[in-house]
């Protein structure tokens, strides 16, 4: 069985109560049910993990060397900020999906430039928290069979 990690950065573990009207009232363990759900379907292990430290994202990202085959990272407030999270990915060989739940590229300007973007397989944005799904399905097709 593939073994793929699904990480969530800063304020993730809000969800449900943070903004609705922009990510929705599904709570994190909703759409970790999702992806677990999914998983099952596409017969991945699914490792799903949420942390507000940078840090902690990193350590993670370097420990998934030889350990996944896949990552989905919705890196939250980092994919605009971090230079670490970034250089982290890069040692990364294996497919790496970047999600967001809205879509950046129409919010505030701050949120247009990505880390994570320029170096990412594929990007799923704005597609709610379904988006997470379809980096399952998506990951699928990236993985040699
Ligand atoms: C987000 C978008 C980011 O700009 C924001 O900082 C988040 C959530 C999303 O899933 O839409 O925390 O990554």
């Amino acid at each position: 069985m593939e073994k793929i990690l699904i990480l969530n950065g800063p304020n993730l573990n809000m969800l449900g109560m943070r903004e609705p009207e922009i990510y929705g009232h599904d709570t994190l363990d909703d759409v970790e049910v999702l992806c677990r759900e999914k998983g099952r379907a596409l017969d991945f292990k699914i490792d799903f993990r949420q942390s507000n430290h940078e840090g902690e994202l990193v350590e993670w990202i370097q420990e998934a060397r030889g350990l996944f085959r896949g990552i989905v990272i919705n890196a939250a407030a980092y994919t605009h900020t971090s230079v670490a999270i970034h250089d982290a990915l890069k040692m990364l060989d294996m497919p790496i999906i970047e999600v967001h739940i809205s879509n950046p590229a129409t919010r505030e300007e701050f949120r247009h430039f990505s880390y994570i973007g320029l170096l990412a397989t594929a990007v799923i944005v704005g597609e709610g928290v379904q988006g997470y799904v379809q980096a399952l399905e998506k990951m699928v097709e990236l993985l040699p069979s």
